[in-house]
């Protein structure tokens, strides 16, 4: 079956890309069906109007409070037939009711190996503490800002020498990677929760330790074409 998407972006929308790519490339059955950010003009609604993908901006400073906010936000998923959610550097906390709406389905991806450096500033604050590694998440999401069960991590060497900019430059590069894969998966029906933990077609998954970027440690491993 082909998964209906509402990619939810605040900014450059380089995952919302990322993701786009893979279904023009046959690798992903996914559909776009909207594009939404809570923020103007950004770079990220400039991407997917480029690429033909439905846009919308729905401006949370439009809107009293947050409540009325994300009802508008979740009336324009619905109203575009999108079944599961794809946060993609979406800078807003969603709320349980949210996440119900979209019988769980709405996934998210951070830049750091979770449940370390949740926040706005993910990557800066893994440099500035002087990590050795670090990484991005893409998990289900809860009503927990960056928190919820882990779908798959991949994790890029940290020297003393980095700093916030080159951090996430490393780390998005696998971000690229492993986001098209989790929505492949959950595409695909292959994924389940239990008790807090997903696991993929209910069986043990290797671990990739391979990129094009350096070493990297990917887990579980990406299949081919990811
Ligand atoms: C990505 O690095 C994503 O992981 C991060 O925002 C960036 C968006 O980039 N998300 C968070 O920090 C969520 N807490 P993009 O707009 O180019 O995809």
């Amino acid at each position: 079956m082909t998964l209906p998407l509402a990619i939810l972006a605040s900014g450059s929308g380089t995952n919302l890309e990322s993701i786009a790519r893979r279904i023009e490339q046959g690798l992903l059955d996914a559909r776009i069906n909207l594009v939404l950010s809570n923020r103007p003009g950004t770079r990220g609604l400039e991407r997917a109007e480029g690429m033909g993908l439905p846009a919308r901006v729905e401006d949370h400073k439009a809107y009293p409070d947050r409540a009325s906010h994300e009802e508008a936000v979740i009336a324009a998923i619905r109203e575009h037939g999108a079944e599961a959610v794809v946060l993609a550097g979406y800078m807003r906390l969603v709320s349980r009711d949210f996440v119900q709406a979209f019988s769980g389905q709405v996934l998210n991806i951070h830049p750091s190996l979770l449940p370390g450096f949740r926040g706005a500033h993910a990557q800066r604050d893994a440099a500035e503490y002087g990590v050795r590694l670090s990484g991005a998440t893409v998990h289900f999401v809860d009503e927990h800002m960056d928190h919820g069960p882990v779908i798959i991590q991949a994790a890029v060497p940290a020297s003393p020498e980095d700093d916030g900019d080159s951090l996430a430059g490393r780390i998005l590069a696998l971000e690229h990677r492993i986001y098209p894969q989790a929505v492949q998966w959950l595409a695909q029906g292959r994924l389940r929760v239990r008790q807090g933990r997903v696991y993929l077609d209910d069986a043990p998954q290797p671990v990739a330790e391979e990129s094009p970027g350096g070493p990297c440690l990917i887990s579980p491993g990406l299949e081919r074409g990811f």
